[in-house]
């Protein structure tokens, strides 16, 4: 460009000098020009192809990793072999495994199995096994928010008591996992399918070249990554309805869960004055009578109050309440307003999380408790901390709270709550009637304050169910 550029600048010497430097100044910009957009060409053809092929490279690397983590989550030989169970994941979130039935990640006990061992004698659980659709939206993760992501909980899961280790075996649960997966042979005739050769494709290293720890944190990439795939259907008898009808379906942005229910039951009565509300077979009178019950937050009657914390499209707020559950447990065992009279440590004493406040109640265990939530939750939460709150007194309040549960899929996923008490949806909810009739009498520890605004009778019931089974959606299971 220099020469082209010089050339013109010797032979312009017979003209006037302006007139030469104003077309030099013309070619050269021009040359430029044509140069520059030459070269931005490039780099832009460049650029998309880099982006394309990135993408390309980042979409099967992501497949891949979501086909490995499905394997990994069906894989029972992680456990411990000291155990006298040989759990995966899929043990306690079935799927189709079962003759009994389609289940939404799922198992039928009201607090699963983990394996025996001698050194903890514990056979169950603390909790039910909950649904892990969906789980890739929620911030905190398990009833008592014990994990904040999904990555964590299954390093937490899969060093842990599930998969029959104890506290303090957590290196040795890792050294099992890389042991499996380097010995793991190869079981097709491509020779491809071997944990290594998948992990290699997953995340472009041999996993002969990492530690039992780095592994790991490739495992719970590719376990979590298989999880984000696992959605509810949106296509429910419930999101027909609303769609048909033009409804809204989530709360406008800033919008509170009590306004939005107000704006949604105004205009439902109003399309029912108009004549125009589209029902049909599978959202009907009952669905519609039970789905008004379920917005209701004022009023003394079939003012069920649900969507308070049960906000859809999810059908959880993602927080943390008190329904008294744990009490009504507690009590069982231990006697009547026993729960009330539990000692339970002020803030500045409390040590979190605590062995016998993260404990199923019984009589061998006296006083015992799971108090969920309290012990997880940072004091400087100011996500849920009330201004000028204490403390001590935010601690209280989050006395026995649990994680809102989604109400999706309710037909795949019973026994309820995180006790697992209640076998089917009418139980569960002649549990929340009677709780809530306390709260009204001040008789649940530090309930939370929408529970005792739950006004429901006997005769609303059948209606919330009816409105609660068009949130249902059978789903096939996916090939990976
Ligand atoms: C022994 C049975 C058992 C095994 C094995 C098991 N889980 Fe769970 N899972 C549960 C129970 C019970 C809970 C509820 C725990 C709680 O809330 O305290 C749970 C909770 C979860 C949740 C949280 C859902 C939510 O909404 O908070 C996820 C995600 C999950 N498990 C994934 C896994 C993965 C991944 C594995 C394998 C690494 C696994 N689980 C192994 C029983 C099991
Ligand atoms: C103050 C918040 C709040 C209100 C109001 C509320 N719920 Fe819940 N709901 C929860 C929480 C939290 C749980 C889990 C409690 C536990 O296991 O300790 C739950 C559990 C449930 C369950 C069991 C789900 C499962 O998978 O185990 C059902 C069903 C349910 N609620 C339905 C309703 C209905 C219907 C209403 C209205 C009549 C309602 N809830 C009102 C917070 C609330």
């Amino acid at each position: 460009m220099h020469r082209k550029d010089a050339a013109p600048l010797a032979r312009g010497k017979l003209n006037s000098h302006s007139m030469i430097s104003e077309r030099l100044q013309a070619l050269g910009s021009k040359t430029r020009l044509q140069y520059n957009f030459k070269l931005a060409t490039l780099a832009i053809v460049a650029l998309f192809a880099v982006a394309a092929l990135g993408k390309a490279k980042l979409r099967t690397e992501s497949s891949t990793r979501v086909r490995l983590g499905f394997r990994l989550f069906q894989d029972a030989r992680f456990s411990s072999p000291q155990g006298d169970l040989q759990n995966s994941c899929s043990s306690c979130h079935l799927q189709n495994e079962d003759p009994q039935g389609w289940r939404v990640h799922t198992d039928f006990f009201a607090r699963s199995w983990v394996p025996f061992r001698t050194g903890d004698p514990r056979r169950d659980e603390l909790r039910n096994s909950p649904t892990i659709l969906d789980a890739g939206l929620m911030p905190r993760l398990h009833f008592d928010g014990e994990f904040t992501s999904l990555e964590a909980l299954v390093k937490g899961t899969l060093a842990g008591r599930p998969m029959g280790w104890l506290p303090g075996e957590e290196q040795q649960a890792f050294e099992r996992v890389r042991k499996v997966i380097l010995n793991d042979q190869d079981q097709s005739a491509r020779g491809d399918s071997s944990y290594r050769a998948q992990f290699v494709a997953a995340f472009g290293v041999d996993p002969d070249k990492l530690t039992a720890s780095q592994l790991a944190e490739q495992v719970a990439q590719a376990i979590s990554e298989y999880m984000r795939t696992l959605k509810s259907r949106r296509t429910t008898a419930y999101d027909r309805f609303i769609q048909a009808n033009a409804l809204d379906g989530a709360p406008a942005a800033g919008e509170d869960s009590k306004s939005f229910a107000a704006r949604l039951l105004a205009k439902i009565d109003k399309l029912e004055e108009s004549r125009v509300l589209k029902l049909s077979s599978a959202f009907d009178a009952d669905a519609l009578s039970g789905m008004k019950t379920f917005f209701r937050t004022e009023g003394n009657r079939s003012a069920g109050n649900c969507v308070m914390c049960h906000t859809p499209p999810l059908f959880s707020d993602l927080s943390f309440h008190n329904m008294g559950i744990s009490q009504s447990e507690y009590d069982q065992v231990n006697g009547e307003g026993s729960f009330g009279e539990l000692e339970i440590p002020p803030a500045t004493q409390a040590r979190r999380p605590s062995p016998q406040f993260r404990e199923t109640p019984s009589r061998q265990k006296p006083g015992c408790a799971d108090l969920g939530f309290w012990n997880f939750v940072d004091l400087k939460a100011t996500g849920f901390r009330r201004a000028g709150e204490s403390d001590d007194r935010f601690l209280q309040r989050m006395i026995g709270a649990f994680k809102t549960p989604t109400l999706r899929n309710l037909s795949f996923s019973q026994p309820y709550m995180h006790t697992g008490g209640f076998t089917t949806v009418e139980s569960a909810l002649g549990e929340l009637m009677r709780l809530s009739e306390m709260a009204r009498a001040g008789k649940v520890r530090e309930g939370d304050e929408e529970l005792a605004r739950i006004r429901i009778t006997e005769a609303d019931i059948a209606g919330l169910v009816a409105f609660l089974n068009t949130l249902n959606k059978h789903m096939t299971s996916r090939k990976y």
